[in-house]
């Protein structure tokens, strides 16, 4: 049986676990602004800090970082007044979902998420039985609203991927239509940005070298020095993109120029092509810092009105539990728990 047609919607969360990177930017908040202008979802935005305490965060840190990240998606461009934007943890329907998924997710699946691998490591028995279950709450932060299209980077396609068989499995077993098998939406040049230090590696708020990520809290001095250094090959810019292949930095450089001007990569090839990095990079630094400073000066002026910010969440919760609540009831209904009185 085809499953119903469900509203185009659009949820996607990111953790206030501190540090926010150009990766994050252009990876997922940037692209969030696009799908909110194009008119064509219902877009619902989180800050997810009940994953953020899947591993040990500082009570006042979470509480400052979790407005930080508010203030990021504003100043990025994320309107209340057509998205809702608030805190995982204002909306109690995903933990509630999330519990119900938790019953239908099989520890196999969940032992081959290689999220949990990296983070988990070889102490395992030590991690917290939330980092086990994290892409279970994932999945419930999309399916509480009927999710149809998520938004992330490269990285989450596996949790994407068993969100889907989550969905699958619950209708499946309780014999309904219920959850819809939600899209990934991975796209864009920038859908993985890498390391300034290291082509291979992704551009993350936790690598030791500071020097290997933009931070969107980075001054204009900061920005134009890491770009300077950072490390590249000796040979000038290809005069096409194949001419990139097998040349990690030198392509995450072009990739990260394309995104911040909205471009394609042939674009700054037709450009750039043939000339030396000494050249691009000042370029690259230009309007790496035309970008960013605007957003990171807005970021400063909310992060100033905490009463403000915490009104705005307050309206995005109330907002998305008005979709989440009939789709736990409906969900309770299913599963055979009593109707509430
Ligand atoms: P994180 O900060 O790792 O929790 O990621 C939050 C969001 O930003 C997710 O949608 C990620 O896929 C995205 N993201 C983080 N780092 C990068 C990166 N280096 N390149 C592209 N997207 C990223
Ligand atoms: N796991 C995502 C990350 O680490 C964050 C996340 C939680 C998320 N719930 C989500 C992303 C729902 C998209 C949709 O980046």
């Amino acid at each position: 049986m085809p499953l119903p047609a469900f509203t185009p919607r659009i949820l996607s969360g990111i953790q206030p676990s501190g540090g926010l990177t150009l990766g994050n930017y252009l990876g997922a908040v940037s692209r969030f602004v696009e799908m909110q202008e194009s008119g064509q979802y219902e877009t619902l935005y989180c800050m997810v800090d009940l994953h953020a305490i899947t591993v040990w965060q500082d009570p006042a840190n979470l509480r400052h970082n979790t407005r930080e990240l508010a203030a990021f998606y504003l100043a990025a461009g994320i309107d209340p007044a057509k998205s809702a934007l608030f805190a995982q943890s204002h909306v109690p329907e995903h933990a509630q979902l999330g519990w119900v998924l938790n019953c239908v997710a099989r520890m196999g699946w969940m032992g081959r998420m290689t999220q949990w691998k990296d983070k988990a490591g070889k102490n395992s028995e030590n991690a917290s039985l939330g980092l086990f279950a994290y892409p279970a709450l994932m999945a419930a932060d999309i399916l509480i609203y009927h999710a149809t299209h998520v938004p992330v980077g490269e990285d989450q396609k596996q949790h994407l991927e068993l969100t889907r068989d989550i969905a699958a499995k619950f209708n499946n077993d309780y014999g309904v239509e219920f959850f819809p098998i939600t899209e990934p939406v991975i796209e864009g040049t920038a859908t993985r940005v890498m390391s300034l230090r290291d082509g291979s590696k992704k551009m993350s708020k936790s690598d030791p070298s500071d020097m290997a990520r933009i931070n969107m809290s980075d001054d204009a001095d900061t920005i134009a020095k890491k770009i300077r250094k950072a490390k590249t090959d000796p040979e000038p810019l290809p005069e096409t993109v194949e001419g990139l292949e097998g040349r990690a930095e030198a392509r995450n450089l072009v990739n990260i120029y394309a995104a911040l001007a909205g471009v394609g990569p042939e674009n700054v090839i037709a450009e750039f092509g043939g000339q030396q990095f000494g050249a691009f990079k000042p370029r690259l630094a230009e309007l790496a810092v035309e970008e960013i400073a605007p957003i990171t000066g807005e970021m400063h002026r909310l992060m100033a009105d905490e009463a403000e910010l915490d009104r705005i969440l307050a309206q995005g919760a109330a907002h998305a539990r008005g979709i989440a609540a009939p789709i736990l009831e409906d969900t309770f209904r299913i599963v055979g728990m009593l109707p509430r009185q």
